[in-house]
């Protein structure tokens, strides 16, 4: 396998904190792999996904190696990676139609002209198995549902065609049906056009059940990476063990008569 992306010793410190928020990390991204990034809130995964897409806030220091090995010359800026946020109704305009922004993309990259992105945004919005996507193309943010929109910004989000998607966090908002249903577009996605997938997540569960691959943070380190299966059955870092013990605990129900 070749690396898409090659890590070395990253370090990520916020303008005006006191401590690194990632440090000492290295991971190779391979073409083609589903990565999931896990980790509790504040271990650093948000600030690697940023970092990887090059979306940290101006001066922030970065320290270490970013290379490209499987994209000549790098990643042009909002074409190469496609990112999806947590939270749809943040990354979408509010005052701008559903097609507008999801042709947007094809518009800028693929030097389309205005009608031809209007139909690749109706292409698109079929793409992420929105129903009646023409009447969808004419909609506002706002009449649609959590689920509708982070297929919308999935839509956006590949209509420069990327190599590399990076979804940090986008199902933690809706319910787990939803939840399930946006998790299988994006593996039936990235497998269709061979992109390869980072997959952030805190819910273990999730990640392991589509990725080929588990990286676990903890404190702004790379505290375990390796294959899905084997992080879940046989973990080596105490982190990992205490994800999949929380996991547990929450999965279990409680005996009959325990709980009040
Ligand atoms: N824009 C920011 N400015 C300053 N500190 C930040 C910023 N974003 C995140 N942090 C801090 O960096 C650390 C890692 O955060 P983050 O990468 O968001 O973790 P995660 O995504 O795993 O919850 C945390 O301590 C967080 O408070
Ligand atoms: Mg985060």
């Amino acid at each position: 396998m070749t690396a898409l992306a090659r890590i070395a010793d990253l370090a990520v410190t916020y303008r005006g904190a006191p401590a690194p928020a990632l440090s000492g990390l290295s991971l190779d991204i391979e073409a083609g792999e589903i990565l999931a990034i896990i980790g509790e809130s504040g271990s650093g995964k948000s600030t690697l996904a940023r970092a990887l897409a090059g979306l940290l806030p101006e001066r922030t220091k970065v320290a270490g190696d970013r290379r490209w090995p499987g994209l000549d010359g790098g990643p042009r800026a909002g074409r190469d990676i496609g990112y999806v946020f947590q939270d749809p109704g943040s990354s979408l305009n509010p005052v701008l139609t559903i097609g507008e922004q999801v042709g947007e993309g094809a518009r800028r990259h693929l030097g389309l002209g205005r009608r031809a992105a209007g139909a690749e945004a109706v292409r698109l919005l079929a793409r992420v198995r929105l129903p009646e996507p023409e009447r969808i193309a004419g909609a506002y943010p706002h009449q649609l549902s959590g689920g509708q929109r982070q297929r919308v910004a999935i839509a956006a989000a590949i209509a420069a065609r990327p190599r590399l998607l990076i979804a940090d966090e986008v199902t933690s908002a809706l319910d787990v049906v939803v939840q399930a249903a946006i998790v299988g577009l994006l593996v039936e996605l990235v497998r269709a056009d061979g992109m390869t997938l980072v997959f952030v997540t805190h819910d273990l569960a999730l990640a392991s059940g589509i990725a080929d691959r588990v990286a676990v943070m903890a404190a702004g380190r790379l505290v375990e990476l390796g294959p899905a299966d084997r992080v879940v059955a046989a973990p080596k870092a105490a982190e990992t063990a205490a994800l999949i013990a929380a996991h547990i605990d929450l999965a279990t129900p409680p005996l009959v008569g325990e709980a009040s």
